[in-house]
């Protein structure tokens, strides 16, 4: 696993880079398309100005760019810290993902995207979690996150997880958690 420069992380799968000036437009662009974000999520009501500034200076969430291995351009990836239990102050990270063009999908991006992310996330000191949220139609999500090693904890809402849904119902969700770390 490497780290430079704009490349965040890699494996032999794929490359996370970091939100930047060059892939921001692509970013944006996906994020307002209803079918790079998939059948499971929605388009956010918000303007492209709105997104460019989230994507690029967002101190709680941090945006990458997922590339193949031949550097083309496939998804979207973030994590973002969430400090759920403010005693110990420890941060509790949410995964989010898509493979933006459908026929890309189901060939394991999903999976090696997380698993690097993951990886990168159990091993720094501040961590205390990583979950992940999703429908509960969504099996692709689900298989991919049970292949990563997360613990399947049920439907939301969850005493521990404080997620606001904006409005949707919980019972359409389905949490997966980690937190079995030895990093202290
Ligand atoms: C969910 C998503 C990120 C998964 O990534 P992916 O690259 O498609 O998934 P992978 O190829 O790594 O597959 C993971 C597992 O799911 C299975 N799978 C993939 N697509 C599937 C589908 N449509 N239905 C059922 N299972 C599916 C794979 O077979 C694999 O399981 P297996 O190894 O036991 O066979 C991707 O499908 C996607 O971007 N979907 C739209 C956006 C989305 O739903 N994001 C997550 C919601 S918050």
């Amino acid at each position: 696993m490497n780290e430079i420069n704009k490349e965040f992380l890699k494996n032999n799968e794929i490359i996370l880079e970091r939100a930047n000036s060059d892939n921001v437009d692509l970013l944006i662009q996906w994020t307002l398309d209803p079918v790079a974000q998939g059948p499971y999520k929605i388009v956010p009501n918000v303007s492209k100005d709105q997104l460019k500034t989230l994507f690029l200076n967002n101190k709680e969430r941090h945006y990458f760019l997922i590339k193949d291995k031949f550097n083309r351009p496939i998804g979207r990836f973030y994590y973002r810290e969430w400090k759920f239990d403010r005693d110990i102050g420890k941060i509790d990270w949410e995964l989010n993902i898509f493979i933006a063009n459908p026929d890309e999908r189901g060939k394991g991006y999903g999976t090696a995207a997380q698993s690097l992310v993951i990886d990168y996330l159990k091993r720094l000191k501040e961590t205390k979690s990583i979950f992940a949220y999703t429908m509960t139609s969504n099996i692709a999500e689900q298989k991919s996150l049970e292949k990563c090693e997360f613990k399947f904890m049920g439907n939301l809402p969850n005493k521990y997880y404080k997620i606001d849904l904006d409005g949707l119902n919980p019972n359409d969700f389905v949490l997966f958690v980690i937190d079995n770390f030895s990093n202290d």
